[in-house]
């Protein structure tokens, strides 16, 4: 199993190439269910969970071709991907390939809304909590699907699907994904309320849109879906990776240095990019990207809060609590989303760091310095917390279960040691 060693103390200079949203690539992928024309996706990342996913559509009768466009070591590895379900050979997921991505359980939305029936597998995915899929399942009937659980597979089940009216009880940014690809093939009008606002929505909706759907208000909590009897062929770009960004701007806030984010955008994280600054780093957003800077002073503490879009993200808290463990005093990090996200602690602790916790609280204090150890995590954003500690840290650290990262992050010993890190992959 991969490993990437890191030593650490080196501050961070140059540019990183800011890689497709994987959180928005999955969703517009899946929506290419929707039609049997093509769907042609631009700036699709080069990641793990995005050939998980291509596996799994292609179970379902999706055809794809790439135009690979393999730039300069320090460029985007950015894909222009044909996604083409001419026609749907299954509307079976098994637990076999949804257990390994919780996002594909997301099918079950164009599926039905174009095959009449789908059958899924209850999800995996990471480990972060029960994340249960109840939301899905009310709004599908909502929308006039009988839905039936049984051996661990939700099978549902409309002629065709029936606009109306549906209340998130809890903003849910799949269950917003879902509802938003099955309303686009219902027959008459949806309106969702308490939506999901994330970017990655406002990217689905667009997709869509292309496609010839009838959505309005996306990046409101009220979207509006007049239904349509087709979906046609179309051509997407996926958004930057906001989460991406936010990693390696924390990254370089916490080793100090000065680097360019190209092809970020600062609007889809302006809630971090704000919190990142009140830690001490300079943030500038530039035509070109994001620039970061920190230099000199040492790191304040800054207590956050996660929250749905635009809150501060629950997907870089671990990140954040990284940087938090060397701040000049106690900050406190509070989880809201997901009732176990922090399994990252332990693993801190390891390097050195003095984290407490109090509920769905982390009490952060501040230590002067971290030291490199052997580290393990058990999700994606964790893992990535112990590389940007270790990037900080004295001497040499070892990420173990590399395949997390490769599930989320796009070559990203190469993007950090072309800034002057000393990190690497060790196979085997
Ligand atoms: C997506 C992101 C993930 C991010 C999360 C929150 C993708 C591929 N993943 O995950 O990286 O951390 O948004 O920003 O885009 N919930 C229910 N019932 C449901 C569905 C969700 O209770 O039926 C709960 C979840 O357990 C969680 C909360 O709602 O507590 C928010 O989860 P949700 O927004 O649905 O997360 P995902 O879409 O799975």
């Amino acid at each position: 199993m991969d490993r990437i060693r890191i030593v650490g103390g080196n501050k961070l200079t140059g540019s990183i190439p800011i890689s497709g949203a994987k959180n928005a690539a999955l969703p517009l992928m899946i929506a290419s269910l929707l039609t049997e024309e093509t769907l042609t996706l631009d700036n699709v990342p080069h990641l793990a969970d995005v050939e998980q996913l291509i596996r799994i559509l292609g179970n379902h009768g999706v055809d794809y071709s790439v135009n690979g466009r393999r730039e300069e070591q320090n460029t985007a590895y950015a894909r222009t991907i044909h996604f083409t379900a001419h026609d749907i050979v299954d509307t079976m997921a098994p637990y076999e390939l949804v257990s390994k991505m919780r996002a594909s359980f997301w099918v079950i939305g164009p599926l039905l809304a174009r095959m009449g029936e789908a059958k899924v597998s209850l999800p995996g995915g990471c480990a972060i909590g029960t994340r249960p899929v109840d939301l899905f399942i009310d709004g599908l009937q909502a929308l006039g699907a009988a839905i039936d659980v049984e051996n661990g597979y939700v099978l549902a089940k409309a002629k065709r699907l029936r606009g109306n009216r549906y209340v998130f009880p809890k903003v849910s940014v799949g269950a917003t994904h879902v509802m938003m690809m099955a309303a686009s093939l219902a027959e008459g009008e949806t309106v969702l309320e308490n939506a999901a606002r994330e970017p990655e929505v406002v990217n689905l909706a667009e997709c869509l849109n292309a496609m010839g759907a009838k959505v309005y208000g996306a990046g409101s909590s009220t979207i509006t879906i007049e239904g349509v009897d087709r979906l046609h062929g179309a051509r997407v770009t996926v958004i930057p990776d906001r989460i991406e960004t936010g990693t390696y701007a924390m990254a370089i806030a916490m080793t100090g240095g000065d680097v360019m984010l190209e092809g970020a955008r600062a609007d889809l994280l302006q809630s971090a990019l704000d919190v990142i600054a009140q830690t001490g780093a300079e943030i500038t957003p530039t035509n070109s990207g994001i620039r970061v800077m920190r230099n000199g002073a040492g790191i304040t503490p800054v207590d956050v809060t996660t929250e749905p879009f635009p809150g501060f993200p629950t997907d870089l808290q671990a990140q954040f609590m990284g940087l938090m463990t060397m701040a000049k005093g106690r900050s406190r990090i509070t989880e809201t989303i997901f009732e176990n996200r922090f399994m990252h602690v332990q693993e801190l602790a390891r390097l050195g760091a003095h984290i407490n916790l109090a509920g769905q609280t982390a009490i952060v204090e501040g230590v002067t310095k971290l030291k490199g150890a052997p580290v393990m995590a058990t999700d994606l954003r964790a893992s990535v917390s112990l590389v940007i500690a270790g990037l900080a840290a004295e001497g040499e650290t070892i990420v173990n279960r590399v395949y997390h990262l490769d599930r989320g992050f796009e070559r990203l010993e190469q993007k950090l040691s072309g800034c002057g890190a000393t990190i690497e992959r060790i196979s085997g």
